[in-house]
Parts: structure tokens; sequence; C-alpha cells
């Protein structure tokens, strides 16, 4: 039995960011994962694999649609799939060896085995209990399931089957229009698969800005995607090598079916906080299985810390990252904050998708007077160089004091681009600061500076 200052139990992003950040603030530190390599979901099957398989379908995209476009000639790639799943794997490895090797710089012990808490200041990992003054639940998340839908993750599975299927289906059936389903369901669509995918509203990607919606969904059809909006799935019926897929239109209440290879479920994901004893603890949970914290990231059990998905919040792994850092601070001693009103969201898809702060229609429904600014790709040089003119920033400013109050970009390097004006709501900037700040030609960057003179005097290139 070892003795700690902290023991964080769960080795993704929030639950390594957390154990580096203990340790760095000199408190003894242990990290309890019961995976065979560090990273948790997010490097091991989530954001990192899905970015390799998505940069590599992009890349025969552009070698499909846009070589010959810059005089580029010769046979095209084709896609040897057992290649790029060892390139996906590769780039796992080099990640999760990254974390481990992050841990030994600042003596952060793995205890590695799953989990549980017998009693507050108590860890038991296998058959040895530890002591920890303080615990940080970071255990996250799992696919959540859907009626009538029974996961086998070979032919019906989550986007963790869908990142190591056999071959690359011929009809790929997506449930749900949401971040995992709309990356996910580009990758395979650029890779030649058939993709349907079926959505119970009546946008894509529930909760951003309307017209964002619209256009990435335009977007995708051009790429090949097929939707069908407005449909519940009621069930799947699958064989070996085969599935059937049933759906309701709301609209009529009428019955269809679908046939697929592979059926892909990405109807959202839910806290994983099986095991870990909480309920003999008497930890607070919500209706939803979130652990309930307070402003400090402490449960109603004291001692007993939670961040990242398995609370509140959007199930973001740099959302649960700060909120690991916070909590850390606050073990410290130190003040800790995570400001949740700044939190961008990005989709990884071609183009990409970057959000940050209020939409529009949020605006509207609290009755705030805004203006916006709005700048399209297509008046960047350096966009349409590279056939990315498609594509908008659309800033969104306080009418009366010209604060910034949110931004929505789709388009060339959108994940990169809306960290600038996260930064600029963080020092509570107006507009008006990011129109005078000098940007560099040619960049994409300049489309947010555009966006920003639209919300003033006016686009210089619009
Ligand atoms: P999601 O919540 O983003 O989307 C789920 C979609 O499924 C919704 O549009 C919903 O209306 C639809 N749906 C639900 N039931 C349905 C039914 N019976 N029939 C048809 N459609 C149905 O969930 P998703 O994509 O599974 O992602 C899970 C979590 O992982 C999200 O919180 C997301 O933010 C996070 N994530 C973030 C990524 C990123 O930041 N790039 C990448 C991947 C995941």
């Amino acid at each position: 039995m070892a003795s700690y200052d902290v023991i964080v139990i769960g080795a993704g992003p929030g639950g390594y960011v957390a154990a580096i950040r203990c340790a760095q603030l000199g408190l003894k530190t242990a990290c309890v994962e019961g995976r065979d390599t560090l990273g948790g979901t997010c490097l091991n099957v989530g954001c990192i694999p899905s970015k390799a398989l998505l940069h590599a379908s992009h890349m025969l995209h552009e070698a499909e649609h846009n070589f010959a476009k810059m005089g580029l000639k010769g046979k095209s790639p084709s896609v040897d799939w057992p290649g790029m799943l060892a390139y996906k794997d590769d780039v796992i490895g080099q990640n999760t060896k990254g974390v481990e090797f992050l841990f030994k710089k600042n003596k952060i012990d793995w205890l590695k085995g799953w989990g549980s808490i017998p009693e507050a200041g108590k860890v038991k990992v296998g058959d040895e209990v530890h002591e920890a003054k303080n615990i940080i639940i970071a255990s996250g998340s799992e696919a959540a399931s859907l009626p009538g839908v029974e996961v086998d993750e070979k032919i019906v599975v989550t986007s963790t089957g869908a990142l190591e299927l056999p071959k690359v289906p011929k009809k790929l059936v997506v449930i749900g229009a949401g971040v995992i389903g709309l990356e996910l369901g580009s990758v395979y669509a650029r890779l030649g698969s058939e993709v349907t995918v079926i959505e119970y509203l009546d946008a894509v990607t529930p909760g951003m800005d309307a017209e964002v919606q619209k256009t990435v969904q335009r977007m995708l059809k051009k790429q090949g995607m097929s939707f069908i909006m407005g449909a519940a799935v009621q069930k799947t019926e699958a064989t070996k090598t085969k599935a059937k897929v049933h759906y309701k239109l709301r609209k009529d209440d009428s019955e269809h079916v679908l046939d697929a290879d592979v059926v892909l479920v990405a109807t959202g994901r839910k806290p994983y906080t099986d095991g870990l004893g909480l309920e003999a603890l008497g930890v607070e949970m919500s209706q939803r299985g979130q652990i309930k914290t307070d402003d400090h990231w402490q449960t109603n059990v004291k001692g007993i810390y939670a961040i990242g998905d398995a609370i509140d919040g959007p199930m973001l792994a740099h959302k649960a990252e700060d909120e690991g850092m916070a909590a850390a601070e606050v073990i410290a001693g130190k003040a800790g904050h995570v400001n949740y009103g700044v939190i961008p969201g990005v989709i990884y898809t071609h183009p990409e998708v970057a959000t940050v702060g209020k939409t529009e229609d949020q605006l509207k429904e609290e009755g705030r007077a805004y203006k916006v600014g709005k700048f399209s790709f297509m008046g960047n040089g350096r966009a349409k160089a590279v056939f990315a003119g498609d594509g908008f920033v659309k800033l969104l400013a306080d009418k009366d004091t010209d604060r910034i109050l949110g931004c929505h970009i789709i388009g060339p390097g959108a994940g990169d681009l809306i960290h600038e004006v996260c930064v600029a709501m963080e020092f509570g900037a107006s507009a008006e600061d990011l129109a005078m700040t000098c940007h560099a030609h040619p960049t994409y960057s300049e489309a947010v500076r555009e966006a920003a003179l639209a919300c003033g005097d006016g686009a210089i290139h619009s």
C-alpha cells in the first residue's frame, strides 16, 4: 500500500493532464489506468486515430480531385487499408508513449488496473488499496446505447469499431449527424464507401450556428455523402456480413429500411462511472448519470473531485484538460479557473468547422442586441489558391459595446483560426480590437480580421 496526496482515476486527457499538473505543483501523485496504454479514449480510440484517418483520406481526396488542377499528373494513389490502419496505429503509439514519458518525467506512478473507491481517502486497484488525501475521478464516457440497436463492433459499430474495420465497407449507414457521424462518415466517403447519414433532427451538428449547419451539410453532400433528415432509427437487424436499418420519418411516420455493410452508431456518449463504487459512497449523481460537483470540481464527498466527460458540460478533451488543471490547482490551494463561456468546438471534416461563444439563435433567444460581421473565404487569396474558397467566418459582437460574443467558422484551418477569437474573448476584446490587429498576408487568418472589419466600417475584400 502506498500513500499519495492525489490519486487520479483515468488517464485520458482530463486525468493525465490533472496528474501532471498535480505533480508540477509538488503533490505526490498516482494515476490509475486499466487500458494497456495511457491516453484514454481520445488517444487510443477517439480524437487522435480519427485525425490520422481524416488526414490520410483527405490526402487521397486532394490527389483525386485537385492534383490535376495544379498541374500534377500521374497515377492517383489507391487505398492500402491495412497500411492506413498501421499508420493510424503508429500515430496512436507515438502519442500514448509520449504520455508515459511525461508520467516518468513528472514522477507520477501509473497504477495499472481498474480503480474503485472503497471509502473516501482510499483507492483500490486489483488487490491493493492505496491511500489518497484527494481523489480526482476522470473516468470519461462511453458510447450511449440506442434501443433496438445491438452493437457487435463488427457490423454494427461505435466509433471504436469504426476505427478498425477489416475493410472499407461498400455501404455505410451512419446513425446520427453529430461530430462523430460527420467526421468518420466523411473518412469512409472519401475512401469510396457509399455513406448515408440518418439524423433525427432537421439539421446536422446539433447546437451549432444554423448557417454553419446548412453549409457543412451542403459541402458534405457535394463530397458524396447522403442525408436522411428528420428520421428516427427504430432498430437494426444484423447478420454476420450485413445489416438492415429500420427508420421512421418524423413528418409522416412512414417506415423505411436501408441496407448496409456496416452501421456506425454515433448518437452521443454517456458518462462512464461503472465499478467506481460511487453509489455506496453516496456521491451525488444527476438524472443523466453525471457526477455532480461544486464550482471547484469537488463532489459532495470531501476530498473526491470529478472532471471531464463524467461531469456536466460538453464532452470535449480540451474541456476535460482545463478542468483537470483547475482541479489540481484547487487541491494545491490555488485558484483554479475554467471559463466555460470560451470553450471552442471543432469538427475535423474538410473543410473544418469551428465555433466558440454564442450562436445567433442563442443571442436572439436572450433578446440581446448584436451585430454580425461575415466574410467569405472566396475573398481570401490564400484560400482560393488551395481550392478552399467555400466557407466563411462569422463574428458576432455586441451592438452597443462591440464586445465579441461568438465566432463560427467553416473553412480551411478553422480549428486553428478559432483560437485568436478565443484569446480575444478571454481578454474581453471588441471586434475593433481584432480588426486593428495586423494580420500577415497571405494567410487564412485574414478572413477572421475581415469578419471583424465587417462588424465596423466594412471588410475590404468583399
Ligand atoms: P452528438 O451528440 O454530437 O450527435 C448525436 C446525433 O445523433 C444528434 O444529432 C442526434 O440528434 C442524433 N440521434 C440520436 N438518436 C437518434 C436516432 N434514434 N436516430 C437518428 N439520429 C439520432 O454525438 P456523437 O457524434 O456520438 O459524439 C459524442 C460526443 O463526442 C460528443 O459530445 C462530441 O462532442 C464528442 N466528440 C467530439 C469530437 C471533436 O471535438 N472533434 C470528435 C468526436 C466526438
